[in-house]
């Protein structure tokens, strides 16, 4: 849970256009709550024969985000912002963790319970790191992620000078 917190921490000392600050965080690291959020969530969607992580390698904890719509109902890119701040935190401390935007978000609402007053933005999934990623220049606009024989998780970045344009 100090994790948890110091995650939230970093997303709390974020930028936040107006200094609106409407985002608000519902932490979980017990093995009940876990296993409730985990089949509300989808995963990686281009590896169609991979159905999640298996059971021992599901994240042990999870941050869910939310907008409090008492006090703004647009977060322009806030949401984004504290997520990268809170996911750069738990990997300075050796662990890593996903954005997860593919949310069963009115099955998620009811199991934890969450007021209509709060809407759920996403999901930030954390662990220990199980699998080695490694980022590949992409290859003709192929965008998809893939995995190899020894399960390494292939990430295709678009070149610098493709994102770096001129007119
Ligand atoms: C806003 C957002 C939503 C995402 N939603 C999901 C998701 O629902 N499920 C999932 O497995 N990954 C999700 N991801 C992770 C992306 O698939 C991942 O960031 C992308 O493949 C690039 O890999 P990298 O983060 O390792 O660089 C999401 C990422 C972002 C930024």
């Amino acid at each position: 849970m100090k994790l948890l917190r110091e995650m939230v921490e970093a997303a709390r000392l974020s930028a936040s256009a107006r200094n609106m600050q409407p985002l608000r965080y519902l932490l979980f690291n017990n093995q009940e709550d876990c296993a409730m959020i985990f089949p509300t969530l989808a995963w990686a969607g281009y590896l169609k024969d991979w159905r999640g992580p298996e059971d021992g390698e599901r994240p042990g904890a999870y941050i869910v985000q939310l907008g409090d719509l008492e006090l703004s109902n647009d977060w322009w890119c806030d949401d984004g912002i504290a997520a990268q701040s809170m996911l750069l935190t738990a990997v300075e401390q050796g662990f890593g963790g996903c954005i997860v935007g593919s949310v069963q978000r009115e099955k998620l609402r009811d199991i934890l319970n969450i007021p209509d007053q709060y809407k759920i933005i996403q999901v930030l999934a954390l662990g220990k790191p199980a699998e080695e990623v490694v980022i590949d220049q992409m290859v003709e606009g192929d965008i998809k992620y893939w995995r190899d024989e020894e399960e390494v998780h292939h990430v295709p970045k678009r070149g610098l000078d493709e994102l770096i344009i001129s007119f």
